[in-house]
């Protein structure tokens, strides 16, 4: 199969499609790196919540310049619209507050902290859900296991009670479909909240070695965080570390199964899962775009652009673009390895980036360790779609178990 996502109707450039946008992110490139317009999908989007005036990144240069320069393109954007659920996160802080808490909640995801979570929660986690489908020869991978194991791991990270988890996994959804429906993720915004607190209470009472514990304990020039902070924090997890992780392993996941040959020599040689990891956030990058705030009248690639305006940050278009790779709408996980830009770059590239490799290097180990012989069934025509979150539908498959 050439292209995994091969759609005629998609592939003019003239208009965005959900299916396939990487035509249309094509046609602007062709035209330069910043265009005035928007890479977003705006149709569900109420007249009163869309931006009044957009601009677009789309070439490599000009999504890492934009993204280099937080004074001019700034990040807080983030606080009028999923600061509204999540409340005041890093993300759209800037400066010293940015730094001061970062550097805390970065001491979390250290090294030897990922080096214990390997085998204790994430190998554990992914077995275990195997061992719920493995007899039955058949499964739909992102319900049975790219959602359920990253959503399980972080619940595990932040030291959450198990009986917890179907509050947690319901609130989670809530909370990532915002687009859709408000008043439901506002609702589990508040509940999150409610028990975020009761769990701070807690770890105050008796101190836990958990993500959740070390927030409780860590300090910033002496001062405890606020109560407010931590939970803010915990929240944004949910979009930040659960959605991504398991959009993008389901899209790994879909690109192997729809490329055979390449899931053949993966099965072959372990040392090309790293380099599939890489090639599945480069080519189908589970989020394709981030915003930015313009403060000042400025200048992008030659592109005059007025101070107020909000500029579209395209990380799918970047990963594609032909001045950095060659042959860029192949997925190739031979390819020389040219770094992505999925994480971003600048002052708030992806905190969790190291964690989420290691998830999807591991959800795939354990898949190779227990199962062979996968083939992805055309059942609901599984595909990769959605703008800017994507990933598959769904992943039916049948294999056969290793003895
Ligand atoms: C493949 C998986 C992931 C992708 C593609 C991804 C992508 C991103 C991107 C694009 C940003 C920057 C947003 C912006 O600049 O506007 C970001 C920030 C962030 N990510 Fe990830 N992420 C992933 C997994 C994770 C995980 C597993 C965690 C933690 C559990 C995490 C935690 C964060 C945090 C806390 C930030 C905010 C950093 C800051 O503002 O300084 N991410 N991520």
């Amino acid at each position: 199969m050439d292209s995994p996502i091969a759609d005629p109707a998609a592939q003019t450039g003239d208009t965005l499609e959900l299916r396939d946008p990487y035509p249309y992110f094509a046609a602007r490139r062709r035209e330069g790196g910043v265009f005035h317009g928007t890479v977003m999908d705006y149709s569900r989007t109420p007249e009163s919540l869309r931006p009044k005036d957009t601009y677009a990144a789309v070439s490599y240069s000009a999504v890492s310049s934009a993204l280099r320069n937080n004074r001019v393109f700034s990040s807080a954007l983030y606080d009028s619209t999923i600061g509204v659920f999540m409340g005041p996160t890093i993300l759209a802080m800037h400066g010293a507050r940015h730094k001061a808490h970062r550097a805390l909640v970065t001491t979390a995801f250290k090294p030897q902290s990922l080096m214990r979570w390997e085998p204790e929660i994430v190998r554990s986690i992914c077995d275990a859900l195997i061992d719920e489908f493995a007899e039955r020869g058949r499964a739909d991978l992102i319900r049975e296991f790219t959602f359920e194991f990253p959503t399980r791991v972080i619940a595990r990270l932040l030291g959450l009670p198990e009986a917890d988890l179907p509050f947690f996994r319901e609130a989670a959804v809530a909370i990532i479909s915002y687009a859709d429906k408000v008043p439901r993720a506002m609702r589990a915004s508040v509940d999150l909240k409610d028990y975020f607190v009761e769990q701070i209470e807690q770890r105050r009472r008796t101190p836990t070695e958990d993500i959740i514990g070390d927030l409780v304990a860590a300090e910033i020039d002496g001062e405890k965080l606020s109560e407010e902070a931590i939970y803010s924090f915990l929240r944004l997890l949910l979009p930040a570390g659960l959605e991504t992780t398991y959009r993008s392993s389901g899209n790994l996941l879909y690109l192997l199964l729809s490329h055979p040959e390449q899931f053949e020599a993966v099965r072959r040689d372990r040392d090309l899962i790293g380099p599939a990891v890489e090639e599945g956030l480069r080519y189908e990058t589970p989020l394709t775009l981030v915003q930015r705030y313009v403060t000042e009248d400025t200048e992008l690639e030659g592109t005059a652009i007025p101070r107020g305006a909000v500029l579209d940050v395209c990380l799918g278009s970047a990963n594609r673009d032909e001045n950095r790779w060659e042959r860029p709408e192949e997925f190739d996980i031979f390819r020389k390895h040219v770094p992505h830009i999925s994480f971003t770059a600048g002052a708030h590239t992806c905190l969790g980036l190291h964690l989420a490799r290691m998830e999807t290097r591991v959800a795939l180990h354990c898949l190779l360790d227990r199962l062979t012989d996968f083939t992805l069934l055309a059942e609901g025509d599984p595909h990769i779609f959605g703008q800017p979150f994507r990933s598959p539908n769904s992943l039916p498959v049948t294999f056969d178990v290793l003895r």
